[in-house]
């Protein structure tokens, strides 16, 4: 069946994921890519599906309404897949306004232009945001966030994410909108900016640079490879009934120093360094302001209700992310220099 749906925020990690996920596997549904193109958007992502027939790329700010207004005028969408944000929690430690602006006023336009557009006719319509399991909060040694453990973010990124989400549930309670919801646990996989652990610890391993551990290293991180998280984004938008909550998780809990050290082995064999040597860039810096202790993601009602698994096991798809950092120089060396941005100018200007 055709479809026409608005991926926001699809040049960034995980959006290029989804994006590349939906025009390779539907060939049928025509895929809008919309992002404003932050330091943290890079069209580089998508080279190997930006010339499929299904894909096109707008550059626009979900924080102008109006041209949210426009555009859903222009092109008559049928649903809506929401990454576009600000992501990163110590930028929003050092700004949080930013996270206000895009996280809850863009997605407030977002869902503006889409109740005015499509009228109150919501069916075969549908509004899905992406989110993350922070929104929760932070859990002690044991226990697991569900789908109905209490909203409580102590960040002013997970803040900004737990008001989108209120927002998009009372669209659909207060007008009837078809929306879903995922909350989903750490990601790893390619195309990550090299400020989030994972990315930024290879990148200065292989640069034999020192790599900062917050306080002790004893917070836990429960993490899941990008390509699942594309896949259950994929199914939920496909299965999930109307005004349904998915959480989205590896099972996979790991110590930051833990992984950090498993790192270290898998780089020390991939470099031909001596085991050992990469660990002695592990360098403990002052913690995290409001360092949220652990996270962990129950993710049964996805398992059980729609047949989502985690298909790789986390040493196996941290190897191939470290492979794929390694056989991508050009990919990181173009985000770590700032060329990355001349790919939208010389690319796609004047398509
Ligand atoms: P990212 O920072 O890599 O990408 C965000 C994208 O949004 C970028 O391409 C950026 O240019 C775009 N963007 C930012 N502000 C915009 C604006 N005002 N208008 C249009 N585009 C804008 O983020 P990510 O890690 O890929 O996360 C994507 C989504 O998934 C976010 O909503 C995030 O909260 C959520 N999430 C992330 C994780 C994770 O581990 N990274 C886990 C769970 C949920
Ligand atoms: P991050 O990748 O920023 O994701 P999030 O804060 O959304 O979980 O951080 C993952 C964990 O790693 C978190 O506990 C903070 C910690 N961390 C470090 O120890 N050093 C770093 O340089 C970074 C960026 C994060």
């Amino acid at each position: 069946m055709k479809k026409k749906i608005l991926i926001t925020g699809g040049a960034g990690f995980i959006g290029s994921h989804v994006v590349r996920r939906f025009v390779s596997n539907y060939p049928d549904y025509e895929i809008l890519n919309l992002d404003v193109l932050t330091y943290a958007g890079n069209l580089a992502n998508l080279t190997d599906v930006e010339d499929l027939p299904n894909y096109r790329f707008v550059k626009a700010d979900i924080t102008d309404a109006l041209a949210m207004n426009d555009l859903f005028e222009q092109e008559n969408f049928d649903a809506v897949i929401h990454l576009a944000a600000e992501s990163h929690v110590d930028r929003s430690i050092a700004d949080p306004t930013a996270f206000v602006m895009t996280n809850v006023i863009g997605t407030v336009n977002l869902l503006n232009a889409a109740r005015a557009h499509w009228k109150g006719d919501y069916d075969k319509k549908r509004f899905y945001h992406v989110s993350t399991d922070e929104v929760y909060g932070a859990l002690g040694e044991t226990g697991m966030f569900t789908e109905t453990t209490a909203y409580d973010p102590h960040s002013p990124y997970s803040a900004s994410k737990a008001s989108s989400d209120h927002f998009v549930r009372a669209y659909h309670d207060t007008y009837g909108l078809d929306v879903v919801i995922s909350n989903c646990s750490n990601n790893y996989g390619s195309h990550h900016f090299p400020e989030k652990l994972i990315p930024l610890a290879i990148n200065n391993i292989k640069n034999n640079l020192p790599v900062p551990v917050y306080g002790k290293g004893e917070n836990v991180r429960d993490w899941l490879w990008v390509e699942d998280h594309a896949r259950a984004i994929d199914v939920i938008f496909h299965e999930a009934a109307t005004g349904e909550t998915y959480n989205i998780g590896g099972h996979n809990e790991w110590k930051n120093i833990d992984l950090i050290h498993l790192l270290c082995d898998i780089m020390d064999r991939k470099l031909n360094r001596t085991p050992g040597d990469s660990a002695k860039l592990i360098s403990f810096v002052t913690d995290r302001a409001g360092h949220d202790l652990r996270y962990a993601i129950d993710s049964s009602k996805l398992q059980n209700k729609l047949n989502w698994v985690p298909s790789l096991q986390f040493e196996e798809g941290l190897e191939k992310t470290v492979e794929w950092y390694l056989e991508n120089e050009e990919w990181l060396s173009n985000v770590t220099s700032g060329n990355y941005k001349a790919y939208y100018e010389t690319q796609y200007q004047g398509r």
